[in-house]
């Protein structure tokens, strides 16, 4: 008895895993194991050995019974401990935040600005980025040899050699949209026209490309007076503003007859700009009544029809509403300053939802 007992014990502690703990336990204690062999030759015995032995084998098999179980839970202790030690995980780690994307700016602002025309039944318009001589300048009234041309320091497009046609132009405006959708739609229209706009030029206000925003409202008896309550809306809605005060300056572009620059009242104060109120004024676009030839350019007639157009930089209003310092930080692509200036990708501007929160 001590022998088996000794031989078993010593097994099931030597045994590393279940698969050998099942075995140990098979050899002894199995159908075909050695304890229940000895069990089996109880019988053959006299009824005095038979109880003695009996009860010995009894006491031996409950041992190696609880030896099993024992190691068995101690293998299974020892599995869980591992697996804890190699899945550990520090839970008190700070989180690594998802970095979403953001909205640039100007797509911002160009959502914002057609929403509020929206509101007032403009469509938006398209046009080509890379435009004809004519409908950049002639349709617009401004003729080979006018000085505004000069004034819009253009980009050319080259031509094949021995090709004297004019060049294409990069866009020096979104204004060929106007001829483009009075040609395309006829009168009445309204529309505006956000887009991508190029001119050499760089510093601190100026980018070789930046983005404006054309408008266009033309019926049979649109006025100044029209314009300036459109252009008011729009800044108190933009601004976020109870009260805007405008003023128009007069002023000439070839398009337009008369022609005024519209400026918003201001105020600087320790380097803040607040828009409403203050004692300066800023400069915020250019506007007037559509020029006759202009209209005839487009195939409108100008004795049926008339009205204004507008045109306004998106980056400087955005620059004016959000209070970005310098316009080249625009398109450096630099993710500290688009995650700083970035807008959530979830809050797209209305003008009965908020603009900008
Ligand atoms: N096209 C002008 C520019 O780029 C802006 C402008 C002024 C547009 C007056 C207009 C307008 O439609 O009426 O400076």
């Amino acid at each position: 008895m001590d022998t088996l007992r000794g031989k078993y014990i010593e097994a099931v502690t030597a045994a590393a895993d279940e698969a050998a703990l099942e075995s140990v336990r098979l050899a002894a204690l199995g159908k075909k194991g050695e304890i229940s062999a000895l069990m089996a030759t109880l019988g053959k015995m006299e009824p005095e050995a038979r109880k003695a032995a009996g009860a010995q084998l009894n006491v031996l098999k409950d041992e190696i019974d609880a030896a099993l179980r024992a190691r068995k839970t101690a293998l299974a202790d020892a599995a869980l401990d591992e697996r804890l030690r190699a899945e550990w995980l520090d839970v008190t780690l700070p989180g690594r935040p998802r970095r979403e994307g953001t909205i640039h700016p100007v797509s911002q602002v160009t959502d914002e600005v057609t929403a509020i025309f929206a509101d007032m039944g403009f469509a938006v318009a398209e046009g080509p980025q890379i435009e004809s001589d004519w409908f950049n300048f002639d349709a617009l009234n401004i003729p080979p040899e006018h000085p505004a041309r000069q004034e819009h320091d253009t980009f050319f497009m080259a031509r094949a050699e021995g090709d004297d046609r004019p060049p294409h132009v990069l866009r020096t405006h979104t204004s060929p949209v106007q001829i483009r959708a009075m040609a395309d739609r006829g009168a009445p229209i309204r529309v505006i026209a956000p887009g991508r706009v190029y001119r050499m030029d760089m510093d601190q206000t100026h980018t070789p490309m930046f983005h404006q925003v054309e408008g266009l409202a033309i019926d049979r008896d649109i006025s100044m007076a029209n314009l300036k309550w459109v252009l008011e809306e729009f800044c108190r809605t933009y601004f976020e503003v109870a009260e805007v005060e405008l003023r128009f300056r007069a002023s000439h572009f070839p398009f337009t007859e008369p022609s005024a620059e519209v400026d918003i009242r201001c105020s600087w104060e320790g380097g803040q700009l607040k828009i409403g109120q203050g004692d300066s004024w800023m400069e915020i676009l250019g506007s007037g009544m559509v020029h006759p030839k202009v209209l005839s350019a487009a195939g409108v007639d100008p004795d049926q029809w008339q009205g204004f157009a507008f045109g306004m930089g998106i980056d400087r209003i955005a620059m004016l509403k959000y209070g970005i310092p310098d316009l080249r930080a625009f398109f450096e692509s630099d993710l500290r300053w688009l995650r700083h200036y970035g807008f959530s990708a979830l809050d797209l501007p209305t003008v009965f939802g908020g603009l900008s929160r």
